[in-house]
């Protein structure tokens, strides 16, 4: 295609991302990227210009946004996660969307494993006895100090065989643990025993969360089925806040039914400052960090454009969720 009608393209970027990835999209269109605080909301597309966005996963791209930008093509989302967007209604209009997979399973896995080990050795809560001058001659080493809960030897249970969960559950068989898995597609995996959620549940000594947020998880891990977790066992949530009801799970901690939590996701982020976990000792608690390494956002930034340069070039994005709208 003749560069200068690829020029007359226009990608909104909602986020300043390094300039290294935007000049090679700027080569291909015009890129207009928005100011700090402003969001996809309140941008007002000037005429029908803007062909493709480029967002995060903190960007909600629904029907109602959709209406305002009449010529949209694409989304791009530098995020695996798809639950930010109307997949439905984009796809209905014919637009591709795009995300970064496999680039992040290796940091997300490892985040799961840093929060389950934390969360089973109480290594935030012994962090903040140190540092508070608690560790002192009467309270000290002692048989029965500072207990955790021991990781080789337990069983670990991965809710969602996806690359991620598979990634878990090969940190778990290196840690010693006996690991089995469920999935809703039913997928097997070997060296995982597959078992029935239920049956997964009540096995489970840590329980970890590998599933996508989409109508048929949102609140998968409910009341109900935090109730039939095995007791003293540990959750670890790195998916999505959606996936689990926190206050069913606060409850579940407070009362002592689970010995401890660690939790990356929360159904509203930033996390409320009202949000009972926050006031437990027993959970440990990130920023959704799940990716956050700079190799691995560095490769994720890459796959975003990658799609995008490909979706303004009118090829299908190497990423696209929704590949039906090519055909
Ligand atoms: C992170 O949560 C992602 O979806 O990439």
């Amino acid at each position: 295609m003749p560069s200068s009608t690829l020029k007359k393209k226009c990608v909104v970027v909602t986020y300043p991302l390094p300039q290294k990835h935007l000049a090679a999209l700027a080569q291909k269109c015009e890129v207009i990227v928005l100011p700090a605080g402003q969001s996809l909301q309140t941008f007002l597309p000037e005429g029908n210009s803007v062909c493709g966005i480029l967002c995060l996963l903190t960007d909600s791209v629904d029907a109602e946004l959709l209406s305002r930008f009449p010529s949209l093509q694409f989304v791009s989302s530098v995020s695996v996660g798809v639950d930010h967007i109307d997949v439905e209604a984009l796809s209905a209009k014919g637009v591709a969307v795009g995300h970064t997979p496999g680039v992040l399973v290796d940091a997300t896995a490892e985040t799961a494993f840093a929060l389950l080990l934390a969360a089973a050795r109480r290594v935030p809560e012994a962090d903040r006895f140190v540092r508070e001058g608690r560790w002192q001659p009467e309270n000290r080493w002692s048989p029965d100090f500072f207990l955790g809960k021991q990781v080789s030897g337990a069983t670990l249970g991965i809710v969602g065989l996806g690359a991620i969960g598979q990634a878990v559950a090969r940190r778990g068989q290196a840690f010693g643990m006996e690991v089995m898995g469920w999935t809703p597609s039913g997928r097997k995996v070997s060296g995982v025993e597959s078992v029935s959620l239920d049956a997964l549940l009540s096995c489970s000594d840590f329980l970890s969360v590998h599933v996508a947020l989409v109508d048929e998880t949102r609140n998968l891990i409910g009341a109900e089925k935090i109730a039939k977790m095995k007791l003293g066992a540990v959750l670890v949530n790195t998916a999505r806040g959606g996936i689990v009801d926190e206050r069913a799970l606060y409850r579940a901690l407070k009362n002592g039914d689970l010995f401890a939590a660690g939790i990356d996701v929360f159904v509203s982020e930033p996390v409320e400052p009202d949000n009972p976990l926050l006031s437990l000792e027993n959970v440990v608690l990130t920023p959704h960090i799940g990716s956050a390494t700079a190799s691995t956002r560095g490769d994720m930034v890459h796959l975003a454009l990658q799609n995008a340069i490909a979706a303004v070039e009118e090829r299908p994005m190497p990423h696209c969720v929704n590949p039906q709208v090519y055909t």
